[in-house]
């Protein structure tokens, strides 16, 4: 798929809100995505790429299929099985017999705060939706930083919190009031909600982010650009106020300095 474009955008779009039926595919999609983008900066064979905060590992996998080195890190056991029907993990392998997830991959239990790898040890430090979980983003982006080898890439992306997905699986109530958000989506639902703001999600703006790592000197900025967006994804970043509603999801190609 070529990015950015439509056909890319309306694929990524519909596969999103296919998303809670068939998760399997959503994510082997993204995945898809994600790797195209960073493959066309770095060629990933034989390459040591770490994922961090990888969740079930689709992105880690797709990063091993291309012939990386792929290693994921997250810290939650329990987002390291993977999503889908116990039928269509078992037939994809991802399941035993009785149907019970296992983990796919090479994945190791840890904080993205404090990653156990040495200085400089990964060509690509890959983060996908995680620093909007993170209560300190400068910490947890000196941590990508310092696992990555100078001159090597960090690919880091996030939704805003005034993205129309801010909210997550209360969105976009969460423009009304996340508890008022998270308060409906239980009520509509009768599920506990994943998320609460301010312990698990956080209301990273992309301004903030984007004056952040402009004021760092260990990166370098390749391109900061919505995610998804099917044209000028490097423009709307650039708008205040506007770049904070139609970014959806920012995206920031970094370049460690030697
Ligand atoms: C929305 S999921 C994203 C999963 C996957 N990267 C993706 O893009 O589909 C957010 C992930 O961030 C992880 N996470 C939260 N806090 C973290 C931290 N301090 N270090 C590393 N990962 C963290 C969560 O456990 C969860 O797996």
């Amino acid at each position: 798929m070529r990015d950015p474009s439509f056909g890319r955008s309306l694929a990524l779009f519909r596969a999103f809100l296919r998303e809670q039926d068939d998760p399997r595919a959503a994510y082997e999609l993204l995945a898809r995505d994600a790797a195209d983008q960073v493959e066309r900066l770095v060629p990933l064979k034989d390459r040591v790429v770490v994922d961090v905060g990888g969740g079930s590992g689709y992105f880690t996998r797709e990063f091993r299929r291309r012939g990386a080195h792929g290693y994921l890190f997250e810290p939650d056991p329990a987002e390291l099985a993977p999503t889908g029907s116990r039928e269509a993990l078992r037939s994809a392998g991802a399941a035993g017999s009785d149907g019970t997830p296992r983990p796919q991959g090479t994945a190791v239990v840890a904080d993205g705060y404090l990653l156990p790898l040495a200085d400089g040890v990964a060509d690509v430090c890959f983060s996908s939706n995680v620093l909007e979980h993170v209560r300190d983003p400068g910490t947890f982006l000196s941590e990508l930083v310092r696992v990555t080898r100078p001159g090597g890439l960090i690919y880091v992306s996030f939704t805003n919190w005034l993205s129309p997905w801010g909210g997550h699986e209360w969105a976009p109530w969460h423009y009304l009031g996340a508890e008022r958000a998270r308060a409906r989506y239980e009520r509509r639902t009768g599920r506990a909600a994943k998320h609460r703001l301010g312990e698990n999600l956080f209301a990273l703006g992309v301004g903030p982010t984007l004056r952040h790592v402009r004021g760092r000197d260990d990166v370098e900025i390749l391109s900061a650009r919505s995610r998804y967006w099917p044209v000028l994804p490097g423009v709307v970043t650039r708008i205040p106020v506007v770049r904070e509603f139609a970014t959806w999801n920012l995206l920031l190609l970094l370049r460690r300095c030697p």
